[in-house]
């Protein structure tokens, strides 16, 4: 049976997990996307009269406060955003019978715990950044049953450049990169993301909790080493494709504490959706080829 076409808005839709998700679920329903040129949803009235005027199955929150460093100093507008706006968007769909699926993050931990992290594992930010994501998704999950928060973790995609774009940038032209090599998670790909997520599009699909990210592990330093790696066998070029590793304590510009070791456990989501998310490499060859092959022999 075809599925029934459904009126998706997503909030913050210049976003690079927004974006791919509008790209990929534009092409079976019927997708609008407000960026924040054209709702700023820290203000309150904006917020209301944007969903009050347009239909909606499912509101999608691809908008956030994501500078971790920035939160440490405006907190107040980091609560306003990753918490209470989200508050007002919970409430606003479970009014209109519709469901809101919402982001969160692995920073809702504080790495400290040497294990993939479940959904039943307890959340302890170190960061105001984690705080208010966590205060966030329970305002979602309190709300409403339907409503679903899906935890993400370096999230990479094409619509906005992220540390695997900016490494490859410095490959091409330094000769010696580096990155933090005691640091651990695992990439999401923003593309991967929408097809993970597709199945809770479904009225009938269980709301709650999940972690979303490609399997495996890795430091930034092994991330970042990889991306060099797919990129030169897919022909760019680079002046250099070893990085370099330094520590989480050598980072002198990071404002915010950073967990060590969040590698979210997606056991749940292969259990509800039976999607095992495919490994990181994959996904980011992948993402190399389409994205910046294409591009490096066009230029
Ligand atoms: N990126 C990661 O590695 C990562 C990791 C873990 C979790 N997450 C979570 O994943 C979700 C999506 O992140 P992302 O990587 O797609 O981030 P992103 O590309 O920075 O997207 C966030 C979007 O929110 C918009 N925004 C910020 N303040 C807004 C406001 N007041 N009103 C309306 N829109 C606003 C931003 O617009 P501007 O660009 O104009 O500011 C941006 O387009 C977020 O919930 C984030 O916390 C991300």
């Amino acid at each position: 049976m075809q599925d029934k076409k459904l009126d998706i808005l997503i909030l913050g839709g210049a976003g690079r997990l927004a974006s791919s998700l509008a790209s990929a679920w534009e092409k079976k329903h019927n997708v609008t996307t407000l960026s924040r040129t054209q709702l700023d949803i820290g203000n309150p009235h904006q917020l209301e009269s944007a969903l009050d005027q347009r239909p909606f199955d499912i509101l999608v929150n691809g908008a956030a406060f994501t500078n971790v460093d920035l939160c440490e100093t405006e907190r107040e507008t980091a609560r306003l955003i990753n918490a209470t706006a989200v508050g007002q968007m919970a409430k606003i769909a479970s009014k209109r019978a519709a469901r809101l699926i919402h982001f969160s993050t692995d920073y809702v931990f504080d790495g400290s715990l040497p294990r993939p992290l479940t959904e039943e594992d307890i959340p302890t930010p170190a960061s105001w950044y984690g705080k208010t994501k966590l205060e966030g998704e329970e305002l979602v999950l309190s709300t409403d049953p339907r409503h679903i928060a899906v935890r993400v973790s370096w999230v990479f995609g094409p619509a906005k450049p992220s540390f695997i774009d900016a490494i490859l940038k410095r490959a091409r032209t330094e000769s010696h990169v580096e990155a933090v090599n005691d640091k651990f998670s695992s990439p999401t790909y923003a593309e991967d993301c929408a097809e993970w997520l597709a199945p809770f599009l479904q009225p009938s699909s269980n709301g709650g909790l999940y972690h979303a990210c490609n399997s495996g592990s890795c430091s930034w330093r092994e991330y970042g080493a990889k991306a060099l790696e797919l990129a030169a066998a897919a022909g760019i070029p680079l002046a250099t494709t070893e990085v370099g590793g330094i520590t989480l304590a050598h980072m002198k510009q990071f404002v915010a504490p950073r967990p060590v070791y969040t590698l979210l456990d997606t056991s749940k989501l292969a259990r509800t959706t039976g999607i095992t998310p495919r490994p990181w490499e994959t996904a980011l060859k992948d993402y190399i080829q389409t994205h910046h092959a294409s591009l490096s022999s066009a230029s």
